[in-house]
């Protein structure tokens, strides 16, 4: 290796070494878009609180693209969040809240180090926050908790840690611990540095949260009656959960905790602090076959979202890649793994919600946007010298089907390249059947709001009025051939073929699943897991 080479080499794992790619999950209105806003705003990515994420009268920029999404407050699309912060670079990638849009958190969750599980203090482990917990402990991706709301009344802190250990079985190690009960909050104490960081309520909260560390001797004089209850609460935690651990925390079995409240900025910084310092930099990551490419051996990435029409004014279709591994420079000609082709990315960007920039250099661990990439899906791989084929990215089972057909038979081209973008896209699976015909594909979807989505983008992006019939069926399970044929004449059961090629045998409910398969123990009909 020259001397040039191995200088290079070095740079990429420098770069790699210093960025922090991750994800928030939570349930809806445990705080996610205040979080995201609160963290930018530390990191001075923005101005002013309020510029990220639109909810209400605030201007939204990241991801409420759709007027869907800004009618319902939700964010149905995911985009990244780049900032720096410390000498380090953050990219943090938005997660849908809502539980229908599960399989695109899937994706986004393919594509980070670690994740920050946020609680709301009063409400604790929601069903959205366990269904992608089992996500992040699939994937073993490392959580940091934060605990939210902490401003106002919620529950006991220990009964909090209780339930994550009780529910999830992950242990908890606090970092901080709270001064004063939820509602009524004074600070934290720092475990790791000692001494107390204090809160001071700033109006309109949001700004750049107050905050000093103090002496614990003076927070003891200021606060006395709730700081003994808090010393004594950390004794007990001392005792029981120990301190924070890197190695669990690694491998999934413990979590850091920290208590804060996004709204008015309490305990944020430690979070940003608490990511640079513990949460992993970007590792080698494992191809299909398993193997591991080392972060400065050339470019690769993977494909993990593709997104159409994110911006109305634009019209174009954007794949969102990891970088696993090397120097993405843009301009470069990489292979792509599906085709074999070449791949030239001259419109690489990097896409805060509706602002682009040119994007000329990324690292492991960044996010590129790729414009105009009609030939990627999503689970491809990027590379530039040795070929790479990544494991794919798993999905939800569906649990909920209708057909779709134009309205318009003018129209019918648009139709199909909608249906096709979508189908493409993962917004929904799409299922075809021999006897259904082309003109009428089965839309599958883990939640019904993804039809809603489907309907929407058909008709305002494809101008293709769309009728959708719900049909009865409730599960779907993996075939082969010869159980797709044993299947044809079974009443209430039918078979389709999905895009990826799966046979998928559709049941109206679990009893009638049941029955087939005690009544034909040979037909294959397994559950759709992770990849199938
Ligand atoms: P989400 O993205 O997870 O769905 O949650 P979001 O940030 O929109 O927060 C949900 C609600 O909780 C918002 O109130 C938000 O202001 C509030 N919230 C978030 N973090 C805190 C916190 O630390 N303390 C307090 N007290 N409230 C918090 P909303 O009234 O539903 O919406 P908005 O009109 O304020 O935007």
């Amino acid at each position: 290796m020259t001397a040039t080479m191995a200088a290079h080499d070095h740079g990429v794992r420098a770069e790699a070494a210093r960025r922090r790619t991750f994800a928030v999950i939570s349930h809806p209105d445990a705080g996610k878009s205040t979080l995201t806003e609160a963290l930018a705003l530390h990191a001075s990515a923005i101005t002013e609180a309020g510029a990220v994420h639109g909810k209400g009268d605030r201007r939204g920029v990241t991801s409420d693209w759709l007027a869907m999404e800004r009618e319902r407050g939700i964010s149905i699309t995911s985009a990244a969040l780049r900032f720096e912060y410390a000498g380090m670079v953050f990219n943090l990638l938005d997660t849908p809240g809502h539980a229908d849009f599960s399989e695109d958190t899937y994706r986004v969750l393919a594509a980070v180090d670690g994740v920050v599980m946020l609680l709301d203090a009063a409400k604790g482990l929601e069903p959205q926050t366990l269904k992608l917990f089992d996500v992040c402990r699939h994937r073993r991706l490392p959580v940091i908790t934060f605990v939210n709301k902490w401003d106002r009344p919620g529950r006991e802190p220990l009964e909090l840690l209780d339930e994550i250990e009780q529910r999830i079985g992950l242990r908890p190690t606090p970092l901080t611990w709270p001064v004063g009960v939820a509602g009524d909050f004074h600070g934290v104490l720092d475990r790791r540095r000692g001494g107390f960081v204090r809160y001071t309520r700033t109006p309109g909260g949001a700004t750049r949260a107050a905050e000093q560390l103090v002496s614990a001797e003076q927070a003891e004089a200021e606060h006395d009656t709730a700081f003994a209850v808090a010393r004594e609460e950390l004794d007990l935690v001392a005792a029981t959960c120990g301190d924070f651990d890197p190695d669990s925390y690694a491998a999934g079995a413990s979590t850091p905790v920290l208590f804060g409240a996004a709204l008015p900025n309490f305990g944020v910084r430690q979070l940003l602090d608490t990511v640079v310092e513990l949460a992993p930099a970007p590792a080698p990551r494992p191809d299909a076959a398993g193997a591991t490419r080392r972060l400065d051996a050339p470019f690769a990435g993977l494909v993990f979202k593709v997104q159409a029409n994110m911006d109305p004014a634009h019209r174009d279709r954007i794949a969102f890649v990891r970088v696993c591994s090397g120097r993405f420079e843009r301009g470069m000609v990489v292979t792509h793994s599906a085709t074999g082709r070449p791949f030239a990315t001259k419109y690489a960007q990097q896409i805060f919600g509706q602002d682009r920039a040119v994007l000329d250099t990324a690292f492991p661990g960044d996010i590129v946007g790729l414009v105009n990439a009609g030939s990627l899906r999503v689970g491809d791989a990027l590379y530039d010298g040795p070929a790479v084929r990544y494991p794919p990215i798993p999905s939800f089972a569906p649990e909920h089907f209708a057909t779709v057909t134009a309205r318009d038979s003018s129209r019918y081209k648009q139709f199909r390249r909608g249906v096709e973008q979508l189908d493409s896209e993962g917004v929904v699976q799409v299922l075809r059947s021999e006897q259904r015909g082309d003109h009428a594909p089965v839309l599958a979807a883990v939640g019904p709001m993804q039809f809603e989505v489907a309907t929407h983008r058909l008709e305002h992006e494809f101008r293709a009025p769309v009728r959708l019939d719900r049909l009865g069926f409730s599960l779907a399970r993996a075939t082969d051939v010869a159980g797709a044929e044993a299947l044809r004449t079974t009443s209430d059961v039918e078979v389709f073929t999905r895009g990826d090629g799966a046979l998928l045998a559709l049941f109206p409910t679990k009893w009638r699943l049941l029955s087939l398969q005690r009544h034909h123990p040979d037909i294959r009909l397994d559950p759709l897991v992770a990849g199938t």
